[in-house]
């Protein structure tokens, strides 16, 4: 299985700090945020990736990551996204050639996690899986409803409900078969203007091909204030490297 990590986007919530620099080159204590992807990758047997970026400071990647060996990488790729807020699904488009029909571990390059996902991505076959944490604030995430009678399957995915169904949100690691390109290449953006992964998920759904996993251990996003100082509390109690 191929990696693909999207860091494209604005990082708009971050604000003064993404003036510096790109989201994802923000520090979380010892490293950069996007070693942390890179890593669950790598850990996960995942050794070839395609790095999807855009936005004002795409160059300071280069720098950082070179040609990606020292982080354990055999190949590293990078694709501009146009539209740096196109939407992740979008970002995830310019992975079709780099994919060449294989499937692929996608992950949010603000997404960090010490989750050991090796054993999900050695036994992966067809159709999707989707990684789900229990958190606090569901209303700020994707968050799968639940069938009534049976509690194991996901039914759909509601993006930043109002009133959530469950305190289950969608993780930013996905497992997807080749077909993802197609079902990108069907969907329409949505009302705020993005190529939304939820509608990409949510087409997995009643096509009765989407499956899902809890993801065990720490996992929080980087993307707000908060949670940028959560995840640095966390790997710095850890203890780093
Ligand atoms: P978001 O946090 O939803 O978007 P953002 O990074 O642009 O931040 P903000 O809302 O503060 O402006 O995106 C989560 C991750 O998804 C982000 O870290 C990178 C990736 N992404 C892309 O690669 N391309 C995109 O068009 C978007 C919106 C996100």
């Amino acid at each position: 299985m191929k990696g693909v990590i999207l860091a494209g986007g604005l990082g708009t919530r971050l604000y003064p700090l993404t003036h510096v620099t790109n989201k994802h080159l923000l520090p979380i204590y010892d490293k950069p945020m996007i070693f942390y992807p890179i890593e669950t990758l790598v850990k996960a047997g995942i050794t070839e990736v395609l790095l999807v970026t855009s936005g004002p400071h795409v160059g300071h990647f280069l720098g950082v990551l070179k040609n990606g060996k020292e982080l354990g990488l055999k190949h590293l790729e990078y694709a501009y996204q146009e539209k740096p807020d196109g939407g992740i699904a979008d970002a995830l488009s310019l992975a079709e050639s780099f994919a060449d029909g294989q499937s692929l571990a996608v992950i949010l390059g603000d997404n960090t996690t010490d989750s050991d996902i090796s054993e999900d991505v050695k036994n992966f076959k067809e159709g999707a899986l989707i990684f789900l944490k229990k958190v606090e604030d569901p209303k700020r995430f994707g968050v799968a409803v639940f069938d009534e009678k049976d509690k194991s399957k996901v039914i759909a995915i509601e993006e930043k409900p109002q009133n959530p169904k469950s305190d289950m949100a969608v993780t930013g690691l996905y497992l997807y078969d080749s077909k993802v390109f197609d079902i990108i290449h069907s969907i329409r953006p949505s009302d705020r203007g993005e190529l939304e992964i939820t509608d990409v998920n949510n087409t997995y759904i009643n096509e009765g091909q989407l499956r899902w996993a809890e993801l065990k251990g720490f996992w929080s996003d980087a993307g707000t204030f908060d949670s940028l100082a959560a995840a640095n509390y966390y790997w710095a109690k850890k203890g780093g490297k």
